[in-house]
Parts: structure tokens; sequence; C-alpha cells
């Protein structure tokens, strides 16, 4: 059976109003409303049903600005591969380490070559099925009111060190997350014009690889996604 009307509304509205938040404004997250929200993460589709996601809440002050340092080493190194973009890219916000109320590290759990359903031709679909983790904890905090921000500028073998990752697990987002000011209320990139939804028509095909799906044919106003 389909939600109701209104269920239904609020499930696309979080979708479409959930951001990657880089502002943060203190403040802390309740310990309920942290186990409510990885309690959602934990509810996420995994191959094989592995669920391979590690979560690491880093507490402790003294590591969470050792793992800001090497964000921001990893941010200038992003910057100078960037070339010609490199001064635009310096100008960006592109973590919030500090400032959130919670830093939580993803990890992959090590002994993932022992689950070979679904992953025995696509070994990343362990990473596929993290990301869908993530994906629920950052749809129930916004519902929650709360802002969080995906990063994966790191180095990982720096970051599994600092955490003391066992051999195999693998560290794959360091998220901030807590209270904001205020939900931006487009993707921040966007906003800052470095990149562009694209429109879904250019991404929707027809059975073979760049033919125009006839889905969005009859619908000119489709084809632009806001
Ligand atoms: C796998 C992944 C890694 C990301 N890493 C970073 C990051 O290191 N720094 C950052 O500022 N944003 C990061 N983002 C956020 C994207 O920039 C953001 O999702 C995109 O600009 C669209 O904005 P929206 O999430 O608000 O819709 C990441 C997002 C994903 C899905």
């Amino acid at each position: 059976m389909p939600f109701e009307a209104d269920e239904a509304q609020a499930v696309y509205r979080a979708i479409r109003e959930r951001r990657d938040m880089r502002h943060f404004a203190g403040g802390e997250v309740a310990p309920e409303l942290l186990r409510r929200l990885l309690e959602a993460a934990h509810h996420a589709p995994s191959v094989g049903f592995m669920q391979p996601w590690r979560f690491l809440r880093v507490r402790d002050a003294a590591l969470r600005a050792q793992l800001h340092a090497l964000v921001e080493q990893e941010r200038v190194r992003t910057a100078q591969a960037l070339g010609e973009r490199e001064d635009a890219f310096m100008r960006l916000k592109v973590e919030g380490l500090l400032e959130a109320a919670e830093l939580i590290a993803v990890t992959l759990a090590d002994g993932r070559e022992q689950h070979v359903f679904g992953r025995r031709t696509l070994p990343q679909m362990d990473l596929a099925s993290a990301a869908c983790a993530i994906q629920n904890l950052w749809l129930a905090a916004r519902v929650e009111g709360l802002g969080m921000g995906w990063v994966s500028l790191f180095d990982p073998a720096q970051v599994a060190a600092l955490l003391g990752l066992p051999a195999g697990a693998e560290p794959i987002a360091l998220l901030c997350l807590g209270p904001v000011h205020g939900f931006y209320d487009e993707p921040m990139l966007q906003r800052e014009r470095w990149a562009q939804r694209a429109p879904l028509a250019s991404m929707v095909f027809d059975d073979r690889w760049g033919a125009p799906s006839t889905l969005f044919a009859d619908a000119p106003n489709e084809k632009e996604t806001p």
C-alpha cells in the first residue's frame, strides 16, 4: 500500500531539502537523537545484507583537531591538482569539522572479502551500501532539523592510522553533524557557481546509451531540473 499523501509529500520534501552543510552552529546532539539517526543509517540496504558500515564517534577534541589538520592538508593538495580552478576552490567552504556538534567517521569494516554475494564482479558494492547508510542518516538528520556534511577530503591511510582501524577497514567519510543556523536553499556548489544540477532528461536513456528517453518527450518542463 502507498503511504498517505501527506506522508509521501514529507518523504519527497526531505529528499529535496536535504543539503550538504558546511556551516554549523555548534551546540550538541542529544544522545537519544543521535541513536535514532544511527538507527536510520543502520536500516539501509546492503549487498548480501553484509552491513559493511561502522561509525566512529569522535569525542576527543585533540583527535578532532588532528583530523581537521588532515582535511586541511588534502584541501590544499586538491586545490593544487585543480590547476586553473585552484583559487576558486580555495574560496569554497568544504568542511565544518571544528564547528559541527558531532564528528562521525564512517568506515567500511574489515573482513569484507568474505562477502561474495553480489560482490564477485562488483566488489565496490560494499561502498555503495555504506553510502546508502550515509544517505539515510542525511535524510533523517534533515527531518530532525540537523545539518550534515560529508567530507571526503582526506588521505584514507592517515585517517585509518589516527582512528586505529584494523587492517582492511577503510574510512569513507568524515560526517559533520549538528545544529545549523539555516539550510542552503540550493546546493552550495551551485550557489557558488562551481557546478549546476544537470537536466534529468540528459541522464535518462531508453535501451541504449545516448538514446533520449521517451519519458521526457512530451514533458518539456521536465527537461530542466532546478
Ligand atoms: C561521496 C560524497 C563525498 C563528498 N565530499 C565532500 C567534501 O569533501 N567536501 C564538501 O564540501 N562536500 C562534499 N560532498 C558534498 C557535495 O559537494 C554535495 O553533495 C553536492 O555539491 C550537492 O549538494 P547537496 O548535497 O546540498 O545537494 C560530498 C558528497 C558526496 C555524496
